[in-house]
């Protein structure tokens, strides 16, 4: 039987670390969430991202702007959080509104803040020497994997989808734990062929059952970080008929999802950490 591997278990091992850190901390670390406008999916994610970190006893703020919002207010804003000392973390929901320049925005992110790992400094230091805040889905995918005692050393790793967010960031990470990686995406010929090689096997592209169980070698580890919303009920980018294929699987809802929210409070412990000594 493959094994399921479970994102609320694994979060909740990583709370009851960070409750411990906490403890030992003089100061309350602080979570700025900024989010642009009311996308019904940006809402429910800062919200839970803000609740989270309020339960876990950070000082957690969530700051919703209209979508009209301009980019130079939103500049503005970032600036006064960048300067504000009791600010540990800043975090501003992707994806912005058409006439925002995400990437200037990213960039206007002081690193030492920057709990989302997209900075170009965060993105140089994770490709480097990896002594950086680490994007929250890729290294809550890793965190997952550790905890499940999954073996990368040596091992084919195949990512479909290369987005700044998950793919690029999650090759990294799995390269320096010596796994051999593949990013495979849209133009990728004869896919079926890659996946098949994978004894991991993640699929981040946001199409539902994408990932079929043809495409799975018998055995792979199977990680699904897909989550679309199909006649109300929540599915992820593999087809669950792979899941029987494989030796272990994440559930869509489930699995990733928390490791996510969990990476980022982790994220701003640390960044409150490595900037107040
Ligand atoms: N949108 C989807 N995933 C993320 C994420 O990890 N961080 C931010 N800021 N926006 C997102």
């Amino acid at each position: 039987m493959p094994v399921r591997m479970n994102g609320h278990e694994v979060a909740k091992a990583l709370y009851a670390e960070l409750r411990e850190t906490l403890k030992e901390l003089p100061y309350t670390p602080a979570l700025r969430v900024v989010r642009l406008g009311d996308d019904p999916a940006s809402v429910a994610y800062t919200r839970l991202k803000d609740k989270r970190a309020r339960e876990l006893g950070l000082d957690s703020r969530l700051l919703a702007l209209p979508s009209e919002t301009s980019q130079e207010e939103l500049l503005a804003l970032i600036g006064e959080l960048n300067a504000d000392d009791a600010v540990d973390g800043i975090l501003v929901q992707l994806p912005l509104p058409g006439h925002v320049d995400a990437q200037a925005v990213i960039e206007a992110i002081a690193p030492a803040k920057d709990v989302d790992g997209f900075h170009p400094f965060s993105v140089g230091r994770l490709w480097t020497d990896g002594r950086a805040l680490l994007p929250c889905t890729p290294a809550g995918i890793l965190r997952m994997l550790d905890h499940y005692g999954v073996e990368l050393a040596g091992r084919e790793a195949v990512i479909v989808g290369r987005s700044n967010i998950v793919g690029k960031p999650l090759a990294a990470l799995l390269l320096a734990r010596h796994a051999t990686v593949t990013v495979a995406h849209s133009r990728t010929r004869d896919l079926p062929t890659v996946t098949r090689r994978a004894e991991v096997l993640v699929a981040a592209v946001g199409r539902p059952g994408f990932v079929t169980p043809e495409m799975v070698r018998p055995g792979a580890v199977l990680v699904d970080v897909g989550i679309s919303r199909v006649g109300g009920k929540l599915v992820g980018d593999i087809d669950p008929r792979a899941h029987e294929l494989s030796s272990a699987f994440t559930p869509v809802p489930g699995g990733v999802g928390p490791m996510t929210v969990a990476m980022l409070l982790a994220n701003t412990v640390q960044a409150a950490r490595w900037r107040r000594g």
